[in-house]
């Protein structure tokens, strides 16, 4: 039975069922790389100090690394006795050097180790999510590459309301990851404080030398408030929030290849390799990775919402109710950059019948606004216009007709001011041609946005 580090205060033995409940070792324990990298630091700075000597810190960092072989070999016992990843380490490295090791711990807690440790996992993860979202992006710009020429109806309240190029429609999720990146990159420069030399919550007597692990541990700061630096966990919420409104993205675009991929839209297929088939219905071909990424976004938005609630009302300075953190913390880390991988793979493997999206243009008077428009071009104030050809779609409706289809005489019923000019006005290449408003759907803005994303992703300035 290994020993407790505070066995000097108490009499009885801890509870198995207490060792069990308290115990957070299956989880914590995949942050030991960071907790050697922590300790390694922090032994190499008390030695600087002269806190220990040389050869006390040389030997603490040899057996630290044994430590670290012997956990990636496999051949290292955890054991819910020793409640975490530190305890774990320090009690193998005393096994090894029972004096040195007990040295380890000086000027340190596990308060200001526990808060460095989760700082250095998610600086690494953080990137990790950067490095993906670009080649997310990337794909996007791609697949938008392919269609700056195809059409597409556009949607509010998914009733077809106006023509875009369906580039266009994926430059919109281009903006929303890149938005996304933006947010993950500036969390990171938050992140980015060296919590270690806090000790429990006071800073510590010892002459310590905290620039110097802040260089050893690449931060570019130190924390400046012993107390916040071990009881802060905003780092984690802002990554939390951040994967959370990046899972909202995910949500949006897999809904919408669902629903494209229905027979009803009939606008993409995805590859058999991205799709699932049922069991009992032999027809079926089922969009599950949009789906499960759809469905995903619910356990990120729980897991904000978890350590929301474990953070609101704690006191100053740590508590053991921040060990819970970990749990939803790990699991958005792992879930966004699972959804972001299968992402980047799944968008190469949409192909998009551009018929059907075009013949879904045609009909549904997709190009009321462009009349509309037309009739302001002849002087007639935008309401009025409005107005007239609302009467003309009435009466279009009536005939089973489109605008486009019912002739200049029936057209002129709805306004004396209609001319032959206004059936070129009234093309799909037209209406998508003559938005050419900033950040509107003209094939041209489409080219330059998504040559200026191409560029953007090679890191060269654009403008
Ligand atoms: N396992 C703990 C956690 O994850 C480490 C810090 C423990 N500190 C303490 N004073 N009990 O938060």
């Amino acid at each position: 039975m290994p020993e407790k580090p505070w066995n000097g205060r108490f009499q009885e033995k801890t509870d198995a069922a207490v060792e069990a409940f308290t115990s957070s070792i299956d989880t914590d324990k995949r942050l030991y790389t960071q907790d050697i990298e922590g300790s390694i630091a922090h032994c190499r700075m008390l030695a600087k100090a002269n806190i220990i000597d040389e050869g006390e810190a040389e030997s603490l960092i040899k057996g630290l690394e044994e430590v670290k072989e012997k956990i990636e070999k496999q051949e290292f016992k955890f054991d819910d006795s020793l409640e975490d990843i530190h305890m774990h380490i320090e009690d193998a490295l005393t096994h090894k050097m029972p004096e040195n090791a007990r040295k380890l711990h000086t000027a340190r807690s596990r308060n200001d180790q526990v808060a460095l440790d989760t700082k250095l996992y998610l600086k690494d993860v953080t990137k990790q999510v950067l490095k993906g979202l670009k080649a997310l992006r990337q794909a996007l710009v791609n697949l938008a590459g392919e269609h700056i020429y195809t059409v597409m109806p556009g949607y509010t309240h998914l009733q077809r309301a106006q023509p875009v190029l369906l580039a266009h429609h994926l430059m919109a999720y281009y903006e929303m990851f890149s938005r996304d990146a933006k947010r993950f990159e500036d969390g990171l420069k938050r992140m980015d404080e060296n919590p270690l030399g806090s000790a429990a919550l006071a800073g510590t007597t010892y002459s310590i030398d905290r620039e110097y692990t802040t260089r050893l541990l690449s931060f570019s700061k130190m924390t400046s408030n012993s107390i916040d630096a071990v009881s802060d966990r905003d780092f984690i919420l802002e990554f939390l929030s951040s994967a959370s409104i990046c899972m909202v993205h995910f949500s949006r675009i897999s809904e919408e290849l669902i629903i494209w991929s229905s027979s009803e839209f009939n606008f993409i297929e995805l590859s058999d390799a991205f799709s699932t088939g049922s069991s009992i219905m032999p027809q079926k071909k089922n969009p599950d990775v949009p789906e499960l990424v759809r469905g995903k976004t619910g356990r990120v938005f729980g897991n904000l919402m978890a350590v929301l609630t474990i953070m609101k009302s704690l006191p100053l300075a740590y508590n053991r109710d921040m060990q819970e953190d970990k749990p939803p913390l790990f699991d958005t880390a792992d879930t966004l950059m699972s959804c972001i991988d299968i992402y980047a793979r799944l968008l190469p493997e949409v192909s998009v019948k551009k018929e059907n999206m075009l013949s879904a243009v045609s009909t549904g008077f997709l190009n009321a606004t462009d009349m509309a428009d037309y009739l302001v071009g002849k002087g007639i104030p935008f309401r009025e216009a409005h107005s007239c050809v609302g009467k003309a779609v009435g009466y279009a409706l009536g005939e089973h007709k489109e605008l486009h289809e019912l002739s200049l005489k029936e057209l002129k019923v709805f306004s004396s001011l209609i001319s032959e000019d206004i059936f070129d006005c009234l093309t799909v290449e037209n209406m998508i041609n003559r938005r050419v408003s900033y950040g509107g759907t003209a094939t041209e803005n489409v080219r330059v946005a998504v040559e200026a994303a191409k560029k953007e992703l090679e890191g060269k300035q654009v403008g």
